[in-house]
């Protein structure tokens, strides 16, 4: 198997952005753990960050038949992309939203998720724990779907 973990705009900044509400856990540092977890269930990983919309589209497309599946954390993008949206529905991965933060417990622009309709699930509010859990929801079920 193998899987897109992709990372919106600003997650760059982890660890130095707002650590009372993200946590000071770096990109780099949840990248590695996840790494770890996947190849240890024999899992290959690829890792993409950026703050453009138009490269996490075309990135999502070029998983396109060649990935199993989303692991992705939209960042703002998650409250008003219907571009991105569109692109996950397009090439019908299974999808996984995460989130640092309890994105329905803060500002009420955070409530709406335009990526969860599309999306298999939606796991938030637990930290840098969020992608090991969305991680192990995505491989449960790609087990099912087998
Ligand atoms: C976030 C929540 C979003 O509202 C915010 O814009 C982010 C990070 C999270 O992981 O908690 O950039 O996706």
């Amino acid at each position: 198997k193998h899987i897109l973990v992709l990372n919106g705009p600003n997650l760059n900044m982890l660890g130095i952005r707002e650590p009372g509400v993200y946590g000071e856990v770096s990109l780099p540092q949840i990248e590695k753990h996840l790494s770890e977890l996947a190849s240890s269930q024999n899992v290959e990983l690829t890792c993409i960050q950026s703050n453009h919309e138009g490269v996490l589209i075309d990135t999502i497309h070029a998983a396109y038949g060649k990935m199993d599946g989303i692991l992705i954390n939209p960042g703002a993008f998650t409250h008003y992309s219907y571009a991105l949206r569109d692109a996950i529905s397009s090439v019908k991965l299974p999808t996984v939203e995460v989130h640092l933060s309890n994105i329905h417990q803060r500002e009420s622009f955070r409530h709406v998720s335009v990526i969860a309709p599309v999306a298999d699930g939606q796991i938030a509010g637990f930290g840098a724990h969020s992608y090991e859990l969305g991680f192990t929801a995505l491989m449960n079920i790609l087990k099912k779907a087998r």
